[in-house]
């Protein structure tokens, strides 16, 4: 069997594994990235609708989730999105604000992927592609020992950057949290996150007809909120809002949605009644909401054909608050098949923060989305591959 040596492997040709590699190859270290896909960076090329949200201008630690929320501020302090931006457009990468910081390509995603394999090429690094690791152990005489299908592989320093589990049909694996445990390094439960909200029967019945009726709205969980665009779907609820709400909810708790955030309901209303009695309720709330979505709600409170007049103040306050305090328990999410990210993954008391190397087994380093850092929707989760790659890159 064929046997090599590298100073750094680095498993996962994703976001993380290549910013890790092209840094440890412009320091001069010999570098190989190993990947089992076809392609390297599949998640960038899907993401942002195509054109990669690949950073937000406002990251700062509190868009990140994790049992130590301060644990993502050495790296994302070290390498920030402005370094990142240094970087896109040294490449000549065209780019626009969406909104709220989102940082999108003007034309594609593949930009930044060639951007990444070119700034690797540069380092000298291999990749080898369509490449499976059949097993990894620690080497006596120190570093690691990987076997592949056809050749054994020693490293002084191994990485894993091989993400999370969302989205298994383009190559997302549990291995990164496999090898940690092998190694005996925790971690944590881990969930599908930045991910479409479903509901039961009864509540699907009453929304079904909504599908694809879009509304900005305010919605909060157990005290966070999130104000962004909400979309009814065939299963539930889904939009950005949703997206980011989905990280903070668990099975059992309820969200509320204000579909008209800033706006005292029960005050329009009642304003509305005094000055015309003879207007019907789902007048009034179309002027806040999609009319179907106010016709769904006039018909769910028996409204439809009522006059404001013939409303007191108790059913106006009920039909207030189904506006804009509307309490509602999902009955699930649509789990890893859509999830953007995986929350939870190898707990960072093991790791050291600003090296990402694991406390206990020097020379092994974990990074990107299969460490117990999970962000924001917005360009989040790229700033903290892109961060905790170069942190690592620097110290393999
Ligand atoms: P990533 O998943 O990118 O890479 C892991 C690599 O490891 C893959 O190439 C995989 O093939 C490889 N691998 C896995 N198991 C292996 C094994 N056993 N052996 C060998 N290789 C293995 N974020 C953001 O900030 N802005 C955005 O616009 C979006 N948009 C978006 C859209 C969609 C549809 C998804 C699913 C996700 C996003 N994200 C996002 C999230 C973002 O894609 C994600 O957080 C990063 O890609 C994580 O980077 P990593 O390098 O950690 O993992």
């Amino acid at each position: 069997m064929k046997t090599r040596y590298r100073d750094v492997v680095i498993i996962g040709a994703g976001a993380a594994g290549m910013m890790c590699a092209a840094e440890a190859g412009r320091r001069g270290r010999r570098v190989l990235v190993v990947d089992h896909a076809q392609t390297p960076g599949e998640k960038i090329r899907i993401s942002g609708g195509g054109r990669c949200n690949f950073t937000n201008l406002n990251t700062a630690p509190r868009n990140f989730l994790s049992q130590n929320p301060r644990f993502c501020i050495s790296a994302l302090s070290r390498y920030t999105s402005q370094d990142f931006i240094a970087l896109v457009r040294r490449h000549g990468i065209a780019f626009h604000e969406k909104i709220l910081g989102q940082l999108f390509c003007d034309q594609s995603a593949q930009q930044i992927i060639t951007m990444l394999t070119d700034e690797m090429a540069a380092g000298g690094v291999e990749l080898a592609l369509s490449t499976g690791v059949e097993t990894v152990e620690a080497a006596a005489d120190g570093g690691f020992r990987l076997r592949t299908g056809n050749e054994m592989i020693h490293c002084a320093s191994l990485v894993i950057a091989s993400g999370g589990l969302s989205i298994p049909k383009i190559g997302a694996t549990g291995f990164g949290y496999d090898i940690a445990r092998q190694f005996g390094l925790k971690v944590t439960e881990t969930r599908p996150a930045l991910v479409p909200l479903t509901f039961g029967p009864e509540d699907l019945a009453r929304v079904k007809p909504l599908a694809g009726v879009a509304v900005d709205a305010r919605v909060s969980c157990d005290g966070t909120g999130f104000d962004e665009a909400l979309l009814f779907t065939h299963r539930g609820l889904s939009g950005p809002v949703i997206l980011q709400i989905s990280s903070f909810w668990r099975d059992g708790r309820d969200i509320v949605v204000d579909m008209a955030p800033g706006v005292d309901v029960f005050e329009l209303l009642r304003q509305a009644r005094s000055d015309s009695g003879r207007q019907a309720p789902v007048t009034v709330l179309s002027r806040l909401l999609p009319r179907r979505l106010a016709q769904r709600i006039a018909e769910d409170h028996g409204v439809e054909t009522a006059r404001l007049a013939d409303l007191g103040d108790r059913r106006l306050r009920t039909l207030a608050d189904a506006v804009g305090a509307w309490r509602i328990r999902p009955a699930g999410t649509e789990g890893y098949r859509t999830a953007e990210v995986t929350l939870g993954g190898v707990d960072t008391r093991e790791l050291d923060q600003k090296t990402m190397m694991a406390r206990k087994l020097p020379g092994l380093h974990f990074i990107g989305e299969v460490v117990d850092v999970t962000g924001w929707l917005g360009g989040y989760n790229f700033q903290w591959a892109w961060s905790s790659g170069w942190a690592a890159g620097q110290a393999v």
